[in-house]
């Protein structure tokens, strides 16, 4: 079967990630989760006391920061390596969300992340989500497809997400940070989220886990048959 990039953004908290996970393992690509880079870099400069806002700090800390990815054996699930240490937990807690978007906005940082994000998807067969994969990092990427939910849906979700983790946030602290991360990256100077016009939109407030994986599975299916038949006229 050929390999293409599928390149999912969208909104905080629209359920991109656990998405992108399982259509990456029904079709046997790469999963690259590229907001846990950035998470990754909010905790290195945040456990460093580095600002963001301080040119040098900012040439510090990337000159510091290695951020890998490793395959957890027991749980099968890909998790994220900070300078060595495993820091998938740490890096989903309130703590680090709430600084992210000011940490994704400085453009030497998202230079430096782009990079290792293309590096990573060059032999294609991957699936990448965050807000600038079909924009910025992979705009030839043969699938783009925009996720959307409305915001209590999206908050609804990230509490539960939280809970499971053991951390018990009030509904409104969760729908703020959202809305407050929504605007930010939105927003920003540098490579904002928006929705690429042949980007495919899903909105999935009322759309079931399996629907919103399925739909998405059919269109690569689709568009991996339709690349075929390219390469074979050629
Ligand atoms: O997908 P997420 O919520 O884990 O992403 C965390 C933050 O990182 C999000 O607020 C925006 C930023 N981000 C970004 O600017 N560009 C990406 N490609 C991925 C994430």
């Amino acid at each position: 079967m050929g390999k293409i990039v599928i390149a999912i953004d969208g909104y905080s908290g629209c359920g991109k990630s656990s998405t992108a996970k399982i259509v990456a393992k029904e079709l046997g690509y790469t999963y690259i989760d590229s907001g846990a880079m950035y998470r990754a870099a909010t905790l290195h400069f945040l456990n460093h006391y580095l600002s963001p806002a301080n040119p040098h700090d900012v040439e510090k800390g990337l000159k510091s920061l290695e951020i890998t990815f490793q395959l957890n054996p027991d749980t099968h699930r890909q998790e994220t390596y900070l300078n060595g240490l495993n820091v998938e937990d740490e890096i989903r807690s309130m703590r680090v969300s709430e600084k992210v978007s000011e940490i994704a906005a400085i453009p030497e940082i998202r230079k430096e992340l782009v990079a290792q994000q293309q590096r990573l998807g060059k032999k294609k067969g991957v699936v990448m989500d965050g807000r600038d994969i079909g924009s910025v990092v992979f705009p030839d990427a043969e699938l783009k497809i925009f996720m959307s939910a409305d915001l209590e849906t999206r908050a609804i979700r990230r509490q539960q997400e939280l809970l499971e983790k053991g951390e018990l946030v009030e509904l409104q602290e969760i729908s703020n940070n959202l809305a407050e991360r929504d605007r930010i990256d939105s927003t920003r100077k540098e490579s904002p989220l928006r929705k690429m016009p042949d980007a495919v939109e899903i909105d999935t407030s009322h759309l079931s886990f399996l629907e919103q994986v399925g739909q998405i599975v059919e269109l690569a299916r689709n568009t991996i048959k339709k690349e075929e038949e390219y390469a074979s006229n050629d």
